[in-house]
């Protein structure tokens, strides 16, 4: 076995660690749109030379605009997919059922904490920055896919959001703190559920074929493929929104966003893929799954 995860020590960890919504965002508090709120290595907003620094701080800004709606996005097509994946065994494992539904709830209260976010950004920033869905369809688009390739993409997102604080916000004292605290906080409940997860996976791949597990593979590279084409498009809203907010237009903006929807496919795609976690999950399956999606990898660097 190459990890030690079970339902019982998830959930006391999960419990334990557990925060409410008013100790990281309560509804009177203002984000510091005099600072940035990502952390460069994700926005990559402070490459763009065509931009003075105002201008970049805007766009960093947009950039963690972003972060809360995909994010938004994401999780809820997370929490149906628990509901499916918990419901046909309720009466099993009492451990493993009351760790699905406390990890739905924690699911429930980040899209909550998420939108809490959102008000508040919308609140301090001059413009409406635009976001690709709605959420709804595309939720539905990811859903229709193979469990097994559903639950890896879950996977590779919540091992992705402990590679975005540890290595990239804990310790960047430019941020915005209480955007900062989003991120941490996030953190130290999706630590639990990445562990979740791959108990998910493991039993989704459960007697499955060299020959499944590689069309489960497909699937996920679909699906890669279709949230890949929301960030191109979401580029395009980002740049349309800082447009409007510095008042002048880009004259490299095709550059400009070509940069930006690579810093997505970093952000959201690619800091998952090469996560040590998520690449045993994948050596777990099958060797080739591993190999396939260490070939890919490099697109989304
Ligand atoms: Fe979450
Ligand atoms: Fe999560």
């Amino acid at each position: 076995m190459y990890h030690d995860f079970n339902y019982e020590a998830t959930l006391a960890s999960s419990i334990r660690a557990q925060w409410q919504l008013d100790d990281v965002l309560r509804t009177d508090q203002e984000l510091d749109f005099s600072r940035n709120f990502m952390p460069e290595s994700l926005a990559r907003t402070a490459a763009i030379e065509s931009l003075n620094p105002f201008e970049q701080r805007v766009l960093n800004q947009i950039s963690a605009h972003q972060y809360l709606s995909i994010f938004g996005i994401v999780e809820e097509f997370i929490l149906p997919f628990l509901f499916d994946h918990a419901r046909p065994a309720l009466r099993g494992d009492d451990w493993r059922i009351r760790a699905l539904l406390n990890f739905a709830s924690e699911e429930a209260k980040h899209i909550h904490l998420f939108k809490r976010f959102h008000d508040a950004f919308v609140r301090g920033f001059p413009v409406e920055c635009r976001v690709i869905g709605p959420s709804e369809d595309i939720g539905a688009e990811v859903l229709r896919h193979d469990p097994l390739a559903v639950g890896l993409v879950i996977l590779m997102i919540e091992w992705m959001t402990q590679a975005h604080y540890l290595g990239s916000i804990r310790d960047d004292s430019d941020l915005d703190p209480l955007f900062k605290s989003l991120m941490k906080n996030h953190w130290i409940e999706e630590s639990q559920h990445a562990k979740l997860d791959t108990l998910i996976v493991d039993a989704l791949a459960e007697g499955r074929s060299e020959e499944q597990i590689d069309k489960a593979i497909d699937e996920f590279l679909e699906i890669g493929g279709f949230l890949d084409n929301g960030f191109k498009a979401q580029a395009g809203l980002n740049l349309d929104a800082l447009e409007k907010a510095i008042g002048r237009k880009l004259e490299d903006r095709e550059a400009v966003e070509a940069q930006q929807h690579q810093a997505a496919r970093w952000t959201y795609i690619g800091s998952g893929l090469v996560h040590e976690r998520f690449k045993a999950t994948l050596e777990s399956l099958s060797p080739r799954a591993a190999e396939r999606i260490a070939e890919v990898a490099p697109v989304f660097a």
